[in-house]
Parts: C-alpha cells; structure tokens; sequence
C-alpha cells in the first residue's frame, strides 16, 4: 500500500477520546436548559400526553414536586403553559388576566416552594380563547392593537403572580414595547422579557396543541401573525423590532428545521439567543426512537449540541430532565 504523503490529517485529532474532547467547540450543559411543563386542574395528577411520549401535564401540587426535582439538578428556569378547562374558554381569553388562573397559582406556588428556579410565563391567549389564537377577532380577523392592550394586562397578570421572565409568543405587532412599558410603569423594571421574536407557522406545534387542548379549538391556522417558513430576512426585521423595543433575550421557533435563523440572529445582533425544540421535533425523536428506528438518547443530545453549534445560548425542551441527568450521572 502506498503511502500517501499528506500535510493534513485531521483525523488524528479525532483518533482517540481525549483528543476528541480536548478539540470539542461546544457542549451541552445543565445551564443551557429550559424546561416547558404543562399545567391541568386538579390535584395529585401526572396526566400523559399521548402525542409526546414522556411528558405528563401536571396538577400545581405536582408540579410543584416535579420544578423542584428540575432546580436540584441545576436547570435554571422553566416556562408554564396551561391547559385552561375549556368553560374557561371565551373570545377575548379573559382567563388570562384572572390572578388565580392556572399560570399565577403555580407561579405563586413554586415560587414559594423552589425560590431558585427562574419562571418564565408566556404570554398569548390561545390557551384562554375559544377560537384557539393568540389574539381577538374581529370577524375572521386577528386584531393586532386590541390584543396588545389584553396582552400588557397577561404579563402583569402573571408578573404579580411572581414571574421573573414574561415571555410573549403571540407574534402581534408592538407587543414588546408595550409590555416594557407596562411592567416599567408598576414598578416590574427588574421582570426580563424573552421574545419569541421569529416564530414561524408551523406544523411541528401539533403535540403541543394537544398537550393544551388548542387543536381542538383552534378556527384555522396563524398565518396572518406566525412568520412564513420561507423568511430569514424578515426573522432578522422582527428580532431588530422586539430589541429596539427592549427585549432582553431572543428567540428562534421552531429550533431544529431553524437553525440557519439561530445563527443569524446570534451572528447579526449578539444577544442572548434561544431556540425552542418544540413538541412536534420532541415527538419525533420519541417516535423513531420508541420504534427502535433511532437510538433516542444519543439523538436527543445530538440535537441539543446542534443548537449550540448554530449559536443558540440555551433551549428550550421537553428533554431538560432527563439531558439533566444524563448529564449530572443520576438515573
Ligand atoms: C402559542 C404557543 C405555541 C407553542 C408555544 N406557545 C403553539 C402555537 O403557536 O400554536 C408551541 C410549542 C411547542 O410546539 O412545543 N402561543
């Protein structure tokens, strides 16, 4: 055989553990996670979702015990999304600004019960609405400036109740600085906002749907607020806007089918960065890997580092415990 004479082999970097992870450019840490649960009326319940094999919706009792499993393994926040009765349902979500709705009663709870775990409260009302979207209608239409208005009232709902981080998914025009000005004016200067700045309409929500009961409601689609899946510029316009107007972090939604979005927001604006691996990518790690198609472990960190790679300061995912444990040793 002969021998070829080459310069570069970049192979011996890789020909043994330790060279392996001494050459690494990025790793997944506890620190990098954010862990979405789901919230249900009730006591002492740990209801399945059947579309998201795994992830159980949670009583506040529950949910209580499960954030404090989360904090004493080092994430550092959780984000709440609650699957409202349906008779609590109406066309203006005026569930949202009741103080002991299903957001403000866990809220209050963790917060007393795990102090050191950071609360981020999204705010929209397509939990709250009986049409399922993230605003108020006027005919078939989803009225921007009226729904600005009921969301400033959501965020300080939910500031109030305790949230340190107020979380706007809801994609209307100006939502950002309005809600700054709100929580500023009754003295909530110190609240962080995390604006899902480029979030796309997309398929991959369905599970999620389901884990709120949204599909089940929603008239339609959210084409008229969600970004087309065809943008990228207009990612960059929509997370210039939610900084101007005082967003203290950024996100990308959905994550893994976006992550060319993640890089270029980290690249052009340099500021904290979030993707969200929503229900839909979770759900189909779980499916092939459930089908021993794949083998779900080594995907789910895989796809974890990917966010890191492409920029993404931290995630949001329905794995967080368990890559928390796989991380930390524990079982
Ligand atoms: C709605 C909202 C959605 C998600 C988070 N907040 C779905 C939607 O826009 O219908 C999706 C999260 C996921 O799929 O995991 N305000």
């Amino acid at each position: 055989m002969t021998k070829m004479n080459l310069i570069h082999r970049p192979r011996r970097n890789r020909k043994i553990e330790w060279a392996r992870n001494l050459v690494r450019e990025n790793e997944v840490s506890v620190n990098d996670l954010i862990w979405p649960i789901f919230l249900i009326e009730g006591t002492g319940i740990r209801q399945p979702v059947p579309s998201m094999p795994g992830v159980e919706r949670y009583t506040v009792d529950e949910a209580v015990k499960a954030v404090a499993e989360a904090a004493s393994l080092g994430i550092p926040a959780i984000a709440l999304f609650p699957n409202t009765d349906p008779s609590a349902r109406d066309s203006e979500g005026s569930e949202a600004q009741n103080p002991d709705n299903l957001v403000c009663r866990p809220c209050r709870a963790i917060k007393a019960a795990v102090p050191n775990i950071g609360l981020i409260t999204d705010v929209a009302l397509d939990p709250y609405t009986s049409h399922g979207h993230d605003g108020v209608m006027d005919g078939h239409e989803i009225v921007n400036d009226r729904t600005v208005a009921l969301l400033v009232q959501q965020a300080l709902n939910q500031a109030r109740a305790g949230a340190d981080v107020i979380a706007p998914s809801d994609m209307m025009d100006g939502r950002i600085g309005a809600i700054r000005a709100g929580l500023d004016e009754e003295g909530f200067e110190s609240v962080q906002i995390m604006a899902y700045s480029a979030k796309y309409a997309s398929a991959f929500y369905g599970p999620f749907r389901d884990a709120i009961g949204t599909n089940a409601t929603l008239i339609g689609d959210k084409r008229t607020y969600q970004m087309d899946p065809g943008n990228t510029d207009e990612a960059l316009r929509e997370v210039g806007h939610d900084i101007d107007e005082g967003a203290d972090m950024v996100m990308v939604k959905p994550g893994m089918p976006y992550l060319d979005i993640v890089r270029r927001v980290k690249d052009t604006f340099a500021m904290p960065t979030y993707a969200y691996q929503v229900s839909g990518e979770y759900a189909m790690i779980m499916a092939a890997a459930n089908n021993g198609w794949i083998d779900g472990e080594k995907a789910m960190m895989e796809s974890l580092l990917a966010f890191k790679r492409a920029g993404a300061n931290g995630v949001l995912t329905y794995f967080a415990v368990r890559v928390a444990k796989k991380l930390r040793g524990v079982s």
